[in-house]
């Protein structure tokens, strides 16, 4: 049988992880976060002191890395970085990352190689429009920057960062617009993807609408 592969895209705190975790478990299929891969490739440069603005370097680092998921964690050369990916250093360089295209080769190989090996559901940003154009669904979720900014806002105060809110819609809105600017495989609706606006909405109703879709 057929491999089925949904492509959920959108801006950073739109509800993608949330909404695709959620949906994987339902349908009992695989479940990818392309954008820890970016995030895990962020976090070994930091910690190896390599300086982001460095491409080479970059990419050498991406080149000589080995990502892998397995039980809903993702290992960094064998090891589980769950954690380590989240903290707002990684958030705020990983952009810069994303956006070297040699480094997105590297993971958009990964990320093709597991979607033809089972049925799968990804998130990121240019899954629907890039990795599976052919994507049995695509789904493209939005929330204002507020509501996304105080999604985010509410898991770091959870845990114990000192920041504000002004703080974290300002970096949200940064990476956005990175994001949607980079020249290749940008973020972007793809023409055929369902958009789902998730501002004010309850998880169990946007994976309602999700789930109708698919149905
Ligand atoms: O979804 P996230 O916030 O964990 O994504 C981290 C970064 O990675 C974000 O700046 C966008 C980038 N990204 C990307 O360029 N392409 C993807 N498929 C997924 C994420």
């Amino acid at each position: 049988m057929k491999n089925l592969v949904i492509a959920v895209d959108g801006p950073a705190g739109a509800g993608k992880s949330t909404i695709a975790k959620i949906i994987a478990e339902k349908l009992n299929i695989n479940y990818i976060d392309t954008g820890a891969m970016y995030r895990a490739i962020t976090y070994k440069c930091l910690k190896n002191n390599i300086d982001i603005e460095n491409e080479e370097h970059v990419i050498e680092i991406a080149k000589s890395t080995d990502i892998d998921f397995r039980d809903n964690n993702i290992y960094l050369d064998g090891i589980t970085i769950n954690d380590e990916i989240r903290t707002i250093e990684v958030s705020n360089n990983v952009s810069n990352v994303a956006k070297i295209k040699e480094v997105r080769f590297l993971m958009v190989d990964v990320q093709r190689e597991i979607g033809t090996r089972n049925s799968v559901i990804l998130d990121g940003r240019d899954i629907g429009s890039y990795v599976f154009p052919n994507a049995d669904y695509k789904f493209f979720l939005i929330a204002t920057p507020e509501e996304r900014g105080n999604r985010r806002y509410k898991e770091l105060c959870e845990k114990g960062y000192n920041t504000t809110l002004e703080e974290i819609i300002a970096d949200i809105i940064k990476r956005d617009d990175i994001d949607s600017s980079r020249e290749f495989a940008p973020l972007v609706k793809a023409e055929d993807a369902i958009e789902i606006d998730t501002t004010g909405k309850a998880i169990e109703e946007v994976v309602e609408s999700v789930l109708s879709k698919i149905k």
